[in-house]
Parts: C-alpha cells; structure tokens; sequence
C-alpha cells in the first residue's frame, strides 16, 4: 500500500490557511523565547492582518517553497508549521525551517514526526540529494529532535548570533538522501516488516 505522504504517526501536514495561520503567528510572536529560537530576526509583533498579506505574498513564490501547516493527528488544533525552501533542483539542495508555537506542546514528539514527514517529501517524492538547517547551539531540544529525525551537525558558524551582549554559535545540520533510505530500511527491519 502507499504511504499517506501527508500523515504521519502523531502529526499531518496540511495547506497552509493564511488567515488562520496568520492568527496562531500573531500570538505566537508574543513569545519572545519561542522567537528567539526560532531565528535571528528581531522579534516583532505584527497585526494577524499585515502578516496574513506577509503570508499570502510567500505562498505566491511559487515551485521553491513548499509550506505546510502541522496538526495533530487527532484534533483541528493548528500547533505549527514546517517548511522546504529547494535552494537548487540542479542540485537537489534544500533548506527546511519548522516551528511548534505553544510551549506545551513542545517535547511531545510533533516537531520530530512533522520533520520526518517533510523529509519524506523531500526525498520519497521530489527525490532531493540533501536536506539542510540551521539551529542555534543554544537549542538543544531542536539539535535532539533534528538528530532524531537523522540529521548530523557538519558545520559551526562560530558566535555568529549576538543576544543579549553574548554570542553564541549557529550550527548547519544537513541529511543526504542515501542516509534517509538506509533509515526507512533499518527502521523496517525493527518493526520486522
Ligand atoms: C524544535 C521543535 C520543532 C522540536 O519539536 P518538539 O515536538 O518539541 O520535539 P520532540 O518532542 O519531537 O523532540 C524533542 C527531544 O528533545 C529532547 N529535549 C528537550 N529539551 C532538551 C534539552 N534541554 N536538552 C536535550 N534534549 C532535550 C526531548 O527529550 C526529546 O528527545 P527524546 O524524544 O529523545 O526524549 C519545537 O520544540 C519548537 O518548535 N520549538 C520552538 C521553536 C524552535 O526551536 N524552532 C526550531 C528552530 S531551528
């Protein structure tokens, strides 16, 4: 039987809805620590409206991007999203980005299995050479949830954040597609299929 390429075993992906998403943005950016592991931008804090036209401006740069929102399986609760951003089809590179907005759901598995599901977009069906990211040495949830879902650390950018007078290193986790295949066939054999 195929796979259900958008559900996984507790997250689904799903299309990115502009005016909800933009909703779950507006109080999510109110979360300074969520932000501040999210990215080096400087946190803001926009009205739903300027960053649902934010939203529907990127949703329109079309066959590069690939955005999703992630839900539960089992519920409408909208809880983050994840996104692939193809650098290069002549060379299979892209970049991934995801976030869970609300601490409590944090550390329940839900980044991990929407990361695998991305990966297996990336790999299964736009048949992609390497996966890559950037996380902040200061994030060891993220870097172990990454490591879950197979990525290695190839690279340190050192002190290349400052926050609050301190710097800290910014690591490059990347996974190749071979590694990703030797991953689905060793977790088969653990599950005796
Ligand atoms: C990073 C993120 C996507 C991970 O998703 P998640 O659903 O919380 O992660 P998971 O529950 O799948 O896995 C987290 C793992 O980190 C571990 N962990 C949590 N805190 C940790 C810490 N301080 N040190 C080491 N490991 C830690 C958990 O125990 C779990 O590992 P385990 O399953 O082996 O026990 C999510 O936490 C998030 O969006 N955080 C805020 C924004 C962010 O950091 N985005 C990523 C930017 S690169």
């Amino acid at each position: 039987m195929m796979n259900d390429l958008f559900r996984g075993e507790l997250t689904r992906l799903a299309a990115v809805d502009a005016e909800k998403m933009s909703k779950a943005w507006e109080r999510w950016n109110r979360d300074v620590l969520f932000r501040r592991l999210l990215d080096n931008e400087p946190p803001t804090l926009w009205s739903a409206k300027k960053i649902q036209q934010w939203i529907e401006k990127e949703l329109e740069r079309g066959d590069q991007r690939f955005s999703f929102s992630i839900y539960p399986l089992d519920s409408e609760r909208l809880i983050g999203f994840v996104e692939l951003n193809v650098a290069s089809w002549q060379h299979g590179n892209a970049w991934v980005g995801i976030g869970i907005g609300e601490r409590e759901d944090w550390n329940k598995g839900y980044g991990t299995d929407a990361m695998r599901l991305v990966l297996r977009y990336a790999f299964d069906e736009l048949d992609l050479y390497r996966v890559s990211l950037g996380v902040f040495a200061y994030n060891p949830r993220a870097i172990r949830s990454y490591q879950k879902a197979g990525f290695v650390i190839e690279g340190r950018e050192r002190g290349a954040l400052l926050r609050d007078g301190e710097r800290s290193d910014v690591l490059v986790m990347g996974i190749l597609h071979s590694e990703w295949e030797a991953q689905q066939g060793a977790m088969q054999e653990a599950s005796g299929g």
